[in-house]
């Protein structure tokens, strides 16, 4: 990477970010954490960890930037067309029946790690279609977190391009966006249900007596024992029947299998276990807490 000898190495780099920004970066996957903050140290023309140390002191923002690399925020609406379709004709109408034989009218859904927005407001668009057919009234609750301070603010405007909502089926189109220049504004009728904030994985769930989560495409960047511990913490924000949702490429981990059981394998779709204690190690890391 430079022209010039690190005499510090990278585990120095991630200590010093830990203990003086209090971002713990050893969370994630070593092998892609490494290579993408090493990329960023040349993409900055420093020229070795020394200067980046340097770097980080002048530049206020950087460490924003940092952050924002190793976790990278691809998102879009309705992603996973298939995890759509079996949300739409299969969980949540058998949701909609639980609370209404329940005599429950609130409906509480988390997108953790939701990156710009898309995936919590698809949600809130599939579901107010769905309601919209029935005569009780239900008050939906849609909550979108990341660790991004940038995402959220993003997630916050609701402003998108007509190619990040070509996915959104058509008929759904009109209640979600209204038009804003050459852009589509997410509507007012969704924006009611959806709620963001910056919220770190690695602290204490904001919610609880959650239908759904949905984690997708975050938790394979972590080490194995931070998803248990993330996974453990889902488990106890949920209610009896709730459900979790992960990425494709994700899967539950065997030390994970006593809290939820796989539902629908193809779209990652799990059920909560209720013989499986949600308890976390004495140890558990917070690094970062909840801004
Ligand atoms: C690839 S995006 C996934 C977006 C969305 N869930 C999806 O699948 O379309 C991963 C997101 O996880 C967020 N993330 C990474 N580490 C996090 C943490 N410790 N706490 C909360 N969010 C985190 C990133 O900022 C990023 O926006």
């Amino acid at each position: 990477m430079s022209t010039r000898k690190s005499v510090l190495d990278i585990s120095e780099l991630t200590s010093h970010i830990s203990s003086h920004y209090g971002i713990d970066l050893s969370v994630y996957r070593s092998s892609c954490m490494k290579r993408r903050v090493m990329h960023r140290i040349v993409m900055v023309g420093c020229e070795n960890i020394e200067d980046y140390f340097f770097y980080l002191d002048k530049h206020p923002d950087e460490i924003e930037r940092l952050k924002d690399i190793v976790t990278i925020h691809v998102t879009g609406f309705f992603r996973d067309q298939d995890v759509f379709r079996k949300l739409q004709m299969d969980i949540f109408p058998e949701l909609i029946k639980r609370k209404s034989e329940e005599g429950s009218e609130v409906i509480r859904i988390w997108s953790a790690g939701c990156s710009t927005g898309e995936e919590a407001y698809s949600f809130a668009i599939l579901l107010d279609h769905l309601l919209q057919k029935r005569s009780e009234k239900y008050d939906l609750e849609v909550f979108g977190t990341d660790v991004s301070e940038d995402s959220i603010r993003t997630a916050r405007e609701g402003l998108y391009s007509e190619e990040k909502i070509t996915r959104v089926p058509n008929h759904m189109k009109s209640s979600g966006f209204e038009p804003d220049g050459d852009r589509f504004r997410i509507s007012n009728r969704i924006r009611k249900y959806v709620k963001f904030r910056v919220h770190d994985l690695f602290s204490p769930s904001p919610y609880s007596m959650l239908d759904l989560i949905v984690c997708r495409n975050v938790l394979i960047h972590f080490e194995h024992d931070i998803r248990g511990q993330i996974i453990s913490r889902f488990h106890s924000a949920l209610c009896d029947e709730g459900m979790l949702i992960l990425g494709k490429s994700e899967a539950l981990e065997m030390d994970s299998e006593y809290m939820f059981e796989m539902v629908v394998p193809r779209s990652k779709i799990l059920k909560k276990k209720l013989t499986g204690k949600s308890q976390l190690p004495v140890t558990n890391q917070t690094p970062g807490g909840e801004k």
